[in-house]
């Protein structure tokens, strides 16, 4: 199976900036095309840079998005966008249920399956992000709060066609802090055993260049949801570079 290697750009970047970013990792990833062997890229732009980055993307980078509406039919939903919105702009791809969500929208795992429900319904691929926070952690809670997360956030009907689970804790993003190669291989682990047969598990938080050899060697990590690297394309190509 191929690794998935996805950029989530979070709310970053201008017009200007995030076209040359995007034609930077067409261009990086075209002349090294023997990565897409054994990875698969996606960027994943705020919502009004989707269209214009589509096209700068070609076949070998795939674009997805942040985030989507929990409502199916379109209506009186200010402020929403649709999967099926998403699926028209050709994105393949969409993250839900990302700790920044769960945290300032209080999104709840039922919401998460609501979303997830209607994206695969659309056509899209999901990336279910879950995570312990550094508390769970500390209480040993955080293979039990993954666990739920799981259960209330995969939708009926998921496979390893439609699904992508991204773990990332929630105190290793952003942070500059990355959990040891034994907690990835203990989560890992565990979720492989919570979901449906090659549905692939990536690794989320603070992932780099630097780091990257070391997280995709562990058993059961088959990509990267990456943030703050995936904002330089050679940092981001790097990553599937490192290997
Ligand atoms: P980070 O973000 O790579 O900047 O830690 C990862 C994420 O939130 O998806």
């Amino acid at each position: 199976m191929k690794r998935l290697i996805a950029g989530n750009w979070k709310m970053n970047m201008d017009m200007a900036s995030g076209l040359k970013l995007a034609s930077d990792i067409v261009k990086g990833v075209q002349d090294q095309s023997d990565l897409l062997k054994d990875n698969e890229f996606l960027v994943c732009p705020p919502y009004p840079y989707l269209a214009p980055v589509q096209t700068e993307l070609s076949m070998a980078v795939n674009l997805g998005a942040q985030d989507c509406s929990p409502f199916e039919e379109q209506g009186a939903y200010t402020g929403d966008v649709s999967a099926t919105m998403l699926k028209d702009l050709n994105c393949e791809y969409v993250i839900l249920g990302h700790s920044e969500r769960r945290e300032y929208y209080a999104e709840s795992n039922l919401m998460v399956q609501q979303k997830a429900t209607i994206a695969n319904a659309a056509g899209l691929k999901t990336i279910i992000c879950v995570g312990e926070t550094e508390a769970q952690r500390e209480a040993g809670e955080h293979l039990d709060v993954v666990e739920q997360q799981l259960a209330g956030s995969i939708p009926e009907g998921a496979n390893a066609e439609n699904t992508v689970i991204a773990y990332e804790p929630v105190w290793a993003i952003g942070t500059g802090k990355v959990a040891t190669v034994e907690d990835i291989a203990e989560m890992h682990g565990h979720i492989c055993g919570l979901i449906p047969e090659n549905v692939r598990i990536l690794y989320g938080g603070s992932v780099k260049p630097a780091n990257a050899k070391e997280i995709f060697a562990v058993d059961n990590v088959n990509g990267a949801l990456i943030g703050g690297a995936s904002l330089k394309a050679d940092d981001f190509i790097g990553i599937a570079k490192a290997v």
